[in-house]
């Protein structure tokens, strides 16, 4: 017997594990399926959702954005990838900088869609600007998400060995319903959408890494999941909309992107083959079971909480007049 063979690996004999509870050098479905539950369990239950949103009346007072913990990007390597075809794993890296590249013009758009209903949520995501349009300060969510691109960017190089070339996502303008708060709704619903898309694939992402790798995708992964309950929680007391209803304008609203996502990103094609569609079912997964965890929280979201939170709602106090020669903020 050699040497080799009388010393076997501790992880021939037992599972280690990371992030995601056990490490499979080869996962399959059920595996990443236990995978995406165990991330779900530590980083979306129910205590972590409130207190994402408990803080949100803290950072219309006082904003600061979430620290990052710190990220070993020289120890993330190759290997760290497991259970897809490593090719498909960049091509997801490298469309979500893209994806996340042209935050400004997201925060502007949410400014243009939010600022006369509720002005410390738009000051939350965009800032402050001055009566010429320039910007004095900038919003935690755009300071927060401003991160991602660069970070993905950064974990796109030390896998491929070279810099991706990314395409930033264009700008879908929707057609206005000619009601300021239909259109609000609808903005919101599009705003809690895009985070969910992004907590799903990120989840996805760290069920299929290890290691510095993996550590890695925590950090915006958790940005999302805070935006994400944010929106939902602060939607939730505006529009006091109902379950289905809301379940029902979010499909419509992930259909819609998902189409534009297939024309508009650089590796579409790469991404969009017969083999990849074997992957489809975890992903499937990973946003299906990110919905219930959210639709489950949701129900814990009565009003006597939320007027705790936010106060009276907006609409039943409309000040839809708006100044556009003040700094608005
Ligand atoms: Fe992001
Ligand atoms: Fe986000």
């Amino acid at each position: 017997m050699s040497a080799q063979s009388s010393q076997p690996q501790l992880s021939t004999l037992q599972p280690h594990f990371d992030l995601a509870g056990p490490v499979y050098r080869n996962p399959g479905y059920s595996q990443i399926r236990d995978r995406l539950n165990y991330l779900i369990e530590q980083y979306l239950s129910p205590e972590i959702l409130n207190q994402n949103l408990n803080d949100l009346p803290q950072q219309f007072t006082q904003p600061k954005p979430r620290p990052w913990g710190s990220i070993d990007w020289k120890a993330i390597r190759p290997d760290q990838i497991i259970g897809i075809d490593p090719q498909l794993f960049l091509c997801v890296v490298a469309s979500s900088v893209e994806i996340e590249a042209p935050i400004r013009a997201y925060s502007l758009i949410s400014r243009q869609y939010l600022a006369e209903i509720h002005p410390a949520i738009t000051h939350f995501l965009s800032g402050c600007y001055d009566s010429e349009g320039q910007l004095i300060e900038m919003g935690v969510w755009e300071k927060e998400e401003r991160q991602h691109a660069p970070a993905f960017r950064k974990i796109y190089q030390q896998l491929a060995g070279e810099d991706s070339s990314p395409t930033p996502n264009s700008i879908i303008e929707l057609p206005s319903s000619g009601s300021v708060v239909k259109d609000a709704y609808r903005h919101s619903l599009r705003r809690i959408t895009t985070e969910w898309s992004a907590v799903a694939v990120y989840l996805w992402l760290m069920a299929h890494s290890t290691g510095a790798l993996q550590a890695a995708i925590a950090q915006p992964l958790q940005d999302e999941v805070n935006h994400l309950a944010k929106f939902w929680g602060i939607s939730r007391w505006g529009f006091q909309d109902a379950l289905p209803q809301r379940c029902a304008g979010m499909t419509r609203q992930f259909a819609h992107l998902f189409g534009h996502h297939r024309d508009d990103r650089s590796n579409s094609r790469s991404v969009f083959t017969l083999r990849n569609l074997s992957y489809g079912p975890e992903l499937g997964f990973s946003y299906l079971r990110i919905l219930n965890q959210l639709c489950h929280w949701h129900m814990t979201l009565n009003n006597t909480l939320l007027y705790d939170l936010f106060g009276p709602r907006p609409f039943l106090q409309p000040s839809l007049s708006s100044n556009s020669h003040s700094p608005s903020c």
